[in-house]
Protein backbone atom coordinates (compact mmCIF):
# COMPACT_ATOMS: atom_id res chain seq x y z
CA UNK A 1 0.00 0.00 0.00
CA UNK A 2 1.70 3.01 -1.07
CA UNK A 3 1.04 6.74 0.76
CA UNK A 4 -1.48 9.01 -0.49
CA UNK A 5 0.64 11.34 -2.59
CA UNK A 6 0.90 14.74 -0.99
CA UNK A 7 0.72 17.81 -2.43
CA UNK A 8 1.73 21.07 -1.09
CA UNK A 9 -1.46 22.97 -2.17
CA UNK A 10 -3.35 23.91 1.23
CA UNK A 11 -6.63 22.05 1.14
CA UNK A 12 -5.40 18.24 1.07
CA UNK A 13 -4.54 17.17 4.48
CA UNK A 14 -1.23 15.80 4.61
CA UNK A 15 -1.52 11.91 4.64
CA UNK A 16 1.62 9.84 5.26
CA UNK A 17 3.56 7.79 7.69
CA UNK A 18 5.53 9.20 10.37
CA UNK A 19 8.34 8.43 12.54
CA UNK A 20 6.99 8.57 16.66
CA UNK A 21 7.37 11.71 18.07
CA UNK A 22 6.28 9.72 21.57
CA UNK A 23 7.05 6.15 22.46
CA UNK A 24 5.13 4.18 25.37
CA UNK A 25 8.39 2.64 26.63
CA UNK A 26 6.65 0.59 29.36
CA UNK A 27 6.84 -0.69 32.41
CA UNK A 28 4.89 -4.08 31.00
CA UNK A 29 1.64 -5.21 32.85
CA UNK A 30 1.30 -1.86 34.17
CA UNK A 31 -1.53 -0.44 31.88
CA UNK A 32 0.39 -0.07 28.44
CA UNK A 33 -2.13 -0.83 26.20
CA UNK A 34 -4.74 0.98 28.10
CA UNK A 35 -2.71 4.36 27.93
CA UNK A 36 -2.38 3.76 23.95
CA UNK A 37 -5.79 3.26 23.44
CA UNK A 38 -6.86 5.62 25.94
CA UNK A 39 -4.72 8.46 23.85
CA UNK A 40 -5.98 7.05 20.97
CA UNK A 41 -9.61 8.83 21.91
CA UNK A 42 -7.71 12.14 21.46
CA UNK A 43 -8.07 13.40 17.43
CA UNK A 44 -4.50 14.84 17.52
CA UNK A 45 -3.35 11.34 18.23
CA UNK A 46 -2.55 8.07 15.60
CA UNK A 47 -1.19 4.83 17.10
CA UNK A 48 0.99 1.91 15.28
CA UNK A 49 -0.71 -1.14 15.37
CA UNK A 50 0.56 -3.63 17.91
CA UNK A 51 4.04 -3.79 19.66
CA UNK A 52 6.43 -2.47 17.29
CA UNK A 53 9.85 -3.83 18.96
CA UNK A 54 12.15 -1.69 16.42
CA UNK A 55 14.71 -0.48 19.48
CA UNK A 56 14.52 -3.71 21.46
CA UNK A 57 15.16 -6.66 18.89
CA UNK A 58 18.71 -6.53 16.82
CA UNK A 59 16.81 -8.48 13.63
CA UNK A 60 14.21 -5.39 13.50
CA UNK A 61 16.72 -2.56 14.25
CA UNK A 62 18.75 -4.31 11.43
CA UNK A 63 16.24 -3.20 9.03
CA UNK A 64 16.62 0.26 9.63
CA UNK A 65 14.61 3.47 10.34
CA UNK A 66 13.01 3.09 7.25
CA UNK A 67 11.57 -0.18 7.58
CA UNK A 68 9.87 1.63 11.24
CA UNK A 69 8.43 4.24 9.44
CA UNK A 70 6.62 1.87 7.55
CA UNK A 71 5.21 0.28 10.22
CA UNK A 72 3.46 3.90 11.67
CA UNK A 73 0.06 4.63 10.90
CA UNK A 74 -0.86 7.14 8.54
CA UNK A 75 -1.05 10.46 10.17
CA UNK A 76 -1.96 14.09 9.05
CA UNK A 77 -0.34 17.18 9.63
CA UNK A 78 -0.85 18.16 13.67
CA UNK A 79 -0.92 14.56 14.75
CA UNK A 80 1.30 12.93 16.66
CA UNK A 81 2.01 9.33 15.87
CA UNK A 82 2.64 7.12 19.00
CA UNK A 83 3.92 3.73 19.34
CA UNK A 84 4.08 1.46 22.40
CA UNK A 85 6.26 -1.68 23.10
CA UNK A 86 7.14 -2.52 27.00
CA UNK A 87 9.67 -4.49 26.67
CA UNK A 88 12.11 -0.77 25.57
CA UNK A 89 12.30 -0.09 29.34
CA UNK A 90 14.43 -3.04 29.95
CA UNK A 91 16.47 -3.26 27.18
CA UNK A 92 19.84 -2.01 27.61
CA UNK A 93 20.22 -0.61 23.84
CA UNK A 94 17.35 0.89 23.69
CA UNK A 95 17.79 4.40 25.16
CA UNK A 96 20.70 5.01 22.84
CA UNK A 97 19.26 3.87 19.44
CA UNK A 98 15.87 6.00 20.25
CA UNK A 99 17.78 8.90 21.05
CA UNK A 100 20.16 8.54 17.79
CA UNK A 101 16.35 8.63 15.40
CA UNK A 102 15.15 11.73 17.70
CA UNK A 103 17.16 13.43 20.56
CA UNK A 104 13.61 15.26 21.35
CA UNK A 105 11.27 12.64 21.52
CA UNK A 106 8.85 12.25 24.01
CA UNK A 107 9.00 8.78 26.54
CA UNK A 108 5.90 7.99 28.09
CA UNK A 109 6.68 5.59 30.99
CA UNK A 110 3.63 3.85 33.10
CA UNK A 111 4.43 2.26 36.30
CA UNK A 112 2.21 0.27 38.89
CA UNK A 113 3.16 -0.48 42.55
CA UNK A 114 5.91 -3.09 42.22
CA UNK A 115 4.01 -6.20 43.76
CA UNK A 116 0.90 -5.81 42.07
CA UNK A 117 2.76 -5.84 38.84
CA UNK A 118 5.07 -8.61 39.70
CA UNK A 119 1.70 -11.01 40.45
CA UNK A 120 0.02 -9.49 36.84
CA UNK A 121 3.55 -10.27 35.34
CA UNK A 122 3.09 -13.93 37.00
CA UNK A 123 -0.72 -14.07 36.41
CA UNK A 124 0.38 -13.33 32.38
CA UNK A 125 3.30 -16.02 32.47
CA UNK A 126 1.06 -18.68 33.97
CA UNK A 127 -1.54 -18.07 31.93
CA UNK A 128 0.66 -18.54 28.50
CA UNK A 129 2.42 -21.28 30.26
CA UNK A 130 -0.91 -23.32 30.50
CA UNK A 131 -1.81 -22.51 27.00
CA UNK A 132 1.33 -23.88 25.85
CA UNK A 133 1.18 -27.20 27.73
CA UNK A 134 -2.08 -28.04 26.84
CA UNK A 135 -0.83 -28.21 22.97
CA UNK A 136 2.37 -30.75 24.01
CA UNK A 137 0.88 -32.63 27.22
CA UNK A 138 3.61 -33.90 29.75
CA UNK A 139 1.79 -37.05 30.57
CA UNK A 140 3.52 -38.75 33.38
CA UNK A 141 5.98 -35.74 34.19
CA UNK A 142 7.72 -36.14 37.12
CA UNK A 143 7.89 -32.44 38.19
CA UNK A 144 5.48 -29.95 37.96
CA UNK A 145 5.37 -27.61 35.08
CA UNK A 146 6.54 -24.41 35.91
CA UNK A 147 2.74 -23.07 35.17
CA UNK A 148 1.14 -24.66 38.58
CA UNK A 149 4.31 -23.30 40.60
CA UNK A 150 2.57 -20.71 43.01
CA UNK A 151 3.99 -17.20 43.02
CA UNK A 152 5.32 -17.96 46.54
CA UNK A 153 6.94 -20.53 45.34
CA UNK A 154 9.02 -19.26 42.67
CA UNK A 155 9.31 -15.40 45.00
CA UNK A 156 10.02 -16.59 48.15
CA UNK A 157 13.70 -18.82 48.01
CA UNK A 158 13.99 -22.03 50.50
CA UNK A 159 16.17 -19.85 52.72
CA UNK A 160 13.46 -17.30 52.93
CA UNK A 161 15.28 -15.09 50.75
CA UNK A 162 13.35 -13.11 48.10
CA UNK A 163 14.13 -14.12 44.31
CA UNK A 164 15.23 -11.34 42.86
CA UNK A 165 16.37 -12.72 39.71
CA UNK A 166 12.43 -14.20 39.18
CA UNK A 167 11.80 -11.93 36.41
CA UNK A 168 8.19 -10.90 37.64
CA UNK A 169 10.59 -9.67 40.67
CA UNK A 170 13.45 -8.00 38.57
CA UNK A 171 11.23 -6.34 36.44
CA UNK A 172 9.61 -4.18 39.90
CA UNK A 173 12.96 -3.26 40.08
CA UNK A 174 12.19 0.25 38.34
CA UNK A 175 15.32 1.99 39.44
CA UNK A 176 17.85 -0.91 37.75
CA UNK A 177 16.63 0.39 34.17
CA UNK A 178 15.41 4.16 34.98
CA UNK A 179 18.87 5.29 35.42
CA UNK A 180 19.97 4.30 31.94
CA UNK A 181 17.38 6.27 30.40
CA UNK A 182 18.35 9.53 32.37
CA UNK A 183 21.60 9.06 31.32
CA UNK A 184 20.38 9.39 27.79
CA UNK A 185 17.17 11.85 28.16
CA UNK A 186 16.60 14.80 30.28
CA UNK A 187 13.73 14.26 33.20
CA UNK A 188 11.74 16.42 31.30
CA UNK A 189 11.37 14.03 28.35
CA UNK A 190 9.72 11.44 30.29
CA UNK A 191 6.33 11.38 31.37
CA UNK A 192 6.32 8.92 34.46
CA UNK A 193 2.31 8.12 34.68
CA UNK A 194 0.81 6.38 37.62
CA UNK A 195 -1.16 3.29 36.07
CA UNK A 196 -3.02 2.62 39.53
CA UNK A 197 -4.14 6.10 39.32
CA UNK A 198 -4.92 5.40 35.16
CA UNK A 199 -6.91 2.63 36.62
CA UNK A 200 -8.82 3.90 39.51
CA UNK A 201 -9.45 7.50 37.49
CA UNK A 202 -7.69 8.12 33.93
CA UNK A 203 -8.94 11.30 33.26
CA UNK A 204 -6.25 13.51 35.24
CA UNK A 205 -3.60 10.88 34.14
CA UNK A 206 -4.66 11.88 30.36
CA UNK A 207 -4.96 15.54 31.12
CA UNK A 208 -1.49 15.54 32.86
CA UNK A 209 -0.53 13.62 28.80
CA UNK A 210 -2.16 15.72 27.24
CA UNK A 211 -0.27 18.83 28.34
CA UNK A 212 2.97 16.96 28.46
CA UNK A 213 2.51 16.33 24.66
CA UNK A 214 1.61 19.73 23.31
CA UNK A 215 -1.82 18.94 22.46
CA UNK A 216 -5.16 20.32 23.27
CA UNK A 217 -7.05 18.90 26.47
CA UNK A 218 -9.51 17.04 24.40
CA UNK A 219 -10.08 13.51 26.35
CA UNK A 220 -12.84 13.96 29.65
CA UNK A 221 -15.08 11.81 31.63
CA UNK A 222 -17.35 11.59 28.79
CA UNK A 223 -14.88 8.86 27.12
CA UNK A 224 -15.48 6.63 29.65
CA UNK A 225 -17.50 4.56 31.45
CA UNK A 226 -17.56 2.04 34.46
CA UNK A 227 -18.20 -1.95 33.67
CA UNK A 228 -18.82 -3.32 36.38
CA UNK A 229 -18.45 -6.99 34.84
CA UNK A 230 -15.38 -6.64 33.92
CA UNK A 231 -14.15 -4.52 36.82
CA UNK A 232 -12.45 -1.49 34.70
CA UNK A 233 -13.50 1.46 32.93
CA UNK A 234 -13.76 0.97 29.00
CA UNK A 235 -13.74 3.60 26.27
CA UNK A 236 -16.03 5.32 23.72
CA UNK A 237 -16.14 8.06 21.49
CA UNK A 238 -18.88 9.74 19.20
CA UNK A 239 -19.37 6.43 17.19
CA UNK A 240 -18.04 3.52 19.52
CA UNK A 241 -17.29 1.39 22.81
CA UNK A 242 -15.24 -1.04 23.73
CA UNK A 243 -13.63 -2.76 26.23
CA UNK A 244 -10.29 -3.79 26.48
CA UNK A 245 -9.31 -7.59 25.95
CA UNK A 246 -9.83 -10.24 28.67
CA UNK A 247 -6.03 -10.49 28.87
CA UNK A 248 -6.10 -6.91 30.00
CA UNK A 249 -7.68 -7.14 33.77
CA UNK A 250 -7.49 -10.70 34.61
CA UNK A 251 -8.46 -11.92 37.40
CA UNK A 252 -4.80 -12.57 39.83
CA UNK A 253 -4.63 -15.41 42.24
CA UNK A 254 -4.68 -14.72 45.63
CA UNK A 255 -1.18 -14.14 47.32
CA UNK A 256 -0.69 -15.04 50.84
CA UNK A 257 -0.59 -11.83 53.21
CA UNK A 258 2.11 -12.70 54.58
CA UNK A 259 3.96 -12.81 51.35
CA UNK A 260 2.76 -9.72 49.96
CA UNK A 261 3.90 -7.59 53.06
CA UNK A 262 7.65 -8.92 53.09
CA UNK A 263 7.93 -7.95 49.11
CA UNK A 264 6.93 -4.59 50.33
CA UNK A 265 9.04 -4.70 52.70
CA UNK A 266 11.77 -5.51 50.07
CA UNK A 267 10.84 -3.16 47.69
CA UNK A 268 10.79 0.10 49.69
CA UNK A 269 14.46 0.96 49.33
CA UNK A 270 14.10 0.21 45.89
CA UNK A 271 11.03 2.51 45.31
CA UNK A 272 13.01 5.13 47.14
CA UNK A 273 15.56 4.67 44.16
CA UNK A 274 13.25 5.21 42.10
CA UNK A 275 11.79 8.10 43.14
CA UNK A 276 14.96 9.69 43.96
CA UNK A 277 15.89 9.05 40.14
CA UNK A 278 12.88 10.26 39.32
CA UNK A 279 12.36 13.16 41.54
CA UNK A 280 8.82 12.21 42.66
CA UNK A 281 7.21 10.19 45.26
CA UNK A 282 4.55 7.79 44.04
CA UNK A 283 4.18 6.78 47.56
CA UNK A 284 3.03 3.22 47.57
CA UNK A 285 2.63 1.23 49.93
CA UNK A 286 5.35 -0.29 52.28
P1 LIG B 1 -4.05 -7.18 34.85
O1 LIG B 1 -4.60 -7.94 33.68
O2 LIG B 1 -3.05 -7.94 35.62
O3 LIG B 1 -5.14 -6.60 35.74
P2 LIG B 1 -0.28 -4.08 29.87
O4 LIG B 1 -1.21 -3.59 28.79
O5 LIG B 1 0.91 -3.19 30.03
O6 LIG B 1 0.04 -5.52 29.71
O7 LIG B 1 -1.06 -3.92 31.24
C1 LIG B 1 -2.15 -4.75 31.56
C2 LIG B 1 -2.83 -4.14 32.75
O8 LIG B 1 -3.53 -2.95 32.37
C3 LIG B 1 -3.90 -5.00 33.35
O9 LIG B 1 -3.28 -5.88 34.26
C4 LIG B 1 -4.85 -3.99 34.01
O10 LIG B 1 -4.74 -3.97 35.41
C5 LIG B 1 -4.37 -2.65 33.45
N1 LIG B 1 -5.44 -1.77 32.99
C6 LIG B 1 -5.43 -0.42 33.17
N2 LIG B 1 -6.54 0.13 32.71
C7 LIG B 1 -7.30 -0.87 32.21
C8 LIG B 1 -8.59 -0.91 31.60
N3 LIG B 1 -9.30 0.21 31.43
N4 LIG B 1 -9.07 -2.12 31.20
C9 LIG B 1 -8.34 -3.24 31.41
N5 LIG B 1 -7.12 -3.28 31.98
C10 LIG B 1 -6.59 -2.09 32.38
Amino acid sequence: QSPVMISNTAHFSLTNRYLPQAIIIGVRKCGTRALLEMLFLHPQIQKAAGEVHFFDRDENYEKGLEWYRRKMPYSSKGQLTIEKSPSYFVTPEVPERIRAMNASVKLLLIVREPVTRAISDYTQLRTHVATASTAITVEGSPRPPQSSRSFEELVIRADGSINESYRPIAISLYHNYMHRWLEVFSREQILVVNGDQLIEDPVPQLRKIENFLGIEPKIGRHNFYFNHTKGFYCLRNETSEKCLRESKGRRHPRVSPIVVTKLRKFFSIHNQRFFELINEDLNWPE
